[in-house]
This record gives structure tokens, sequence and C-alpha cells, in this order.
């Protein structure tokens, strides 16, 4: 049973309140975000819209150590809600509000809080690495919990002796065992996103543009991994395609961040990678597109939905995000993560 974390309860977004359609949603969100003294953060797969309003843009590990960081009264998080989470669990003194409560993610559904113990009770001996794409409960029977861009590095820090179990994602995992040379047993959830990605249809879009290169995120199936020329977080990719020579790449991650790919290099070309049937949508993530500047806009007002775990759950949780944000290198000098 999952603990109530987003009030008001059962609430999705304050929908069903008017917005007069005259109103200059930008100038207001920029009003707001003065008078209320908030920080608005975005992840990569957020709208074009929401990522330019943001005064922060990134990755998962680049988001959290923000939320960590930040000295403003009220995070503002266009994300998914485990990202709303992890910034109260961080930052417990902040409001944390997000646009609507009921964009959830696929890795965390797959796995329940009773099921996930029921697993970490089946292997008593075993250190327990979880993806930052899970619950709070989930976190909290965790002992380190990683993000795509530092799990190598997490894992590769941990006693060779020691058997590991991870989750959610099974081929984020199975990626770390063939990377780090372990045999974690891996949970069995998967990213709606990244796993309709077609390895057949990639290599059909490459051979009409021989010289697009393909990155990809590790959340996607082993078949999509080896047919990429790169393999790295939403950060990592856009760090790729923006440095590289090559002019064209084909993306395996969420399409938004074609967009700060768009902004940081012009000049390129970035192509969604398609689906089974070469057409379909298949690179957009339906939990993150549940945030509109509408809602954006209604959640600064209403100051609701908002995150707010119970004080014992939120003490649970952090002890292995904190480790994951002491273990995790510094970012780079000059990432292009910092799109502020
Ligand atoms: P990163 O932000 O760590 O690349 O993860 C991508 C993702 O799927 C977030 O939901
Ligand atoms: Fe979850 Fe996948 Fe959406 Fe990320 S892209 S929030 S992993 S469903």
């Amino acid at each position: 049973m999952k603990t109530q974390t987003v009030f008001p309860p059962g609430q999705g977004s304050m929908t069903g309140q008017e917005i007069d359609p005259l109103l200059d949603l930008e100038a207001e969100i920029n009003r707001l975000k003065r008078e209320k003294n908030a920080v608005i953060l975005a992840h990569y797969y957020q709208d074009g819209e929401i990522q330019d309003i943001a005064d922060f843009v990134g990755d998962s590990l680049d988001l959290s150590r923000k939320a960590a960081q930040t000295d403003a009264d009220m995070i503002v998080f266009c994300g998914v809600r485990f990202m709303a989470e992890v910034a109260n669990i961080l930052s417990p003194d902040k409001k944390v509000v997000l646009p609507d409560a009921a964009a959830g993610c696929s890795l965390e559904d797959s796995c329940q809080p009773d099921a996930y113990a029921a697993f970490r009770k089946k292997y008593p001996n075993h250190i327990a690495v979880n993806y930052i794409n899970s619950s709070a409960e989930v976190k909290a029977m965790s002992d380190y919990i990683v993000t795509s861009s530092n799990a190598e590095h997490t894992i590769n820090s941990l006693p060779k002796d020691s058997p590991i179990i991870f989750g959610p994602d099974r081929h984020l995992g199975a990626y770390l065992n063939r990377k780090t040379g372990r045999d974690m047993v891996l949970w069995p959830g998967t990213c709606i996103v990244h796993e309709q990605f077609s390895a057949r249809e990639i290599t059909r879009l490459k051979d009409s543009h021989p010289g697009a290169l393909v990155a990809a995120h590790p959340e996607c199936p082993e078949a999509i991994l080896e047919v990429s020329d790169h393999i790295g977080s939403t950060r990592s990719i856009l760090e790729f395609a923006t440095s590289s020579k090559a002019k064209e790449f084909i993306v395996a991650t969420e399409q938004n961040i074609i967009h700060q790919m768009q902004k940081i290099s012009p000049e390129k070309i970035f192509y969604p990678a398609p689906g089974a049937d070469g057409s379909c949508n298949c690179a957009q993530c339906p939990f993150m597109e549940l945030n509109t500047m509408e809602k954006l806009y209604l959640c600064m007002v209403n100051e609701a939905p908002y995150v707010k775990l119970p004080e014992n759950l939120r003490v649970a949780a952090l002890k292995p995000l904190q480790r994951m944000l002491e273990i995790s290198p510094p970012p780079a000098k000059k990432s292009v993560a910092a799109a502020e």
C-alpha cells in the first residue's frame, strides 16, 4: 500500500480551474517566481516551453543536486512525481509543488513496495541498489540509489565479492551487469518509452542517413544498445550529440531532449528513434507530457499539488540518496546540463 505523499489527496492537477485565455502565462509564471521566491526545475523530457521558462534543466542527478542546494522557498518540479519526492527528501524545509501529481513512471509502477519488500527478503545477504525511478518507500528499503549517470561508478565502488540486487529497470541492470562484470539479480521493470524503440527501424533509418550516429539511453533493451554509437544518461547523450563532429543523430531517448540539442546545435539534424511500425510517437513519455504551462501556472498560484512525505519515510529514504550524492563523481565544469 502506497503512503499518501501528494496533497490534496486523490487530485492529479488542479484542473477544472478556469484560466483567462488572454493571460500571458509566461509573464505570470515569472511574476509568481519572484513573488514566491520559487525555483523551477525541469527535466530534459519536458515540453520545450517548460524547459525554456525553467531556471534549471537537467537529468535526474543534476536535478537532485540542484534540489538539495537551492535557497528558494518553493521548488516547482517539472518532471514526474518520484523526482518531486526526491526534492522533498533532500530539501524538507522547502515547499515542493508539481504541475500534475498523476505524472508517474512505469518503472516506479512496476515495483510496488510490498512486492519489493518480499524480493529484498529473498536475498538477505545482497546489497540493494535501486534506480532513482522508484517510490520513496522502495528507496527507504535500499542501500544505494543510482541514476543512469552514476550507476556504473557506484556499482564499481562496491566490494567485488558482495552480491547485489538491482531494481526496478531490468534493461539498465543488464547493461550494468555487462559493463561491470557483475551478476546482479534484476527486478523485471521496464520504461515504456525506451522499451518501444525498434533496432530494425533504427538500422533502416541509419541506412537512409549513413552519416547519422545513434545515441541511446541505457534504459533501452540490449538490441538497441548494440546498434548505438553512444550510450549514456540524458545529459551524456546531449553532450555527445552537441560536441560530436557528426551532423546527424538518431536519438533513442525521450524526444523532448531534442529541444536542447537544437538550441545548442541549430545546424545539426536530430531524428527521434522510431518504434516497430516506424511511425509511432514511441519517443514520447505520456507521464512527462501531463505537465503543461497552464498546470505549471496553477500549481504556483495554488501551491498545490505538493509533495510532503511522512518524516520517518523521508529520513529512511534520505540515507541511500545521501550516499548517492556523496559517491557520485562531481559534475563536469562546463556541462551542458547547466541550462540556466
Ligand atoms: P536520466 O535523467 O538520469 O537520464 O533518466 C532518464 C529518465 O528516464 C528519467 O525518467
Ligand atoms: Fe518513467 Fe520512462 Fe517516463 Fe522516464 S521516460 S518517467 S523512465 S516512463
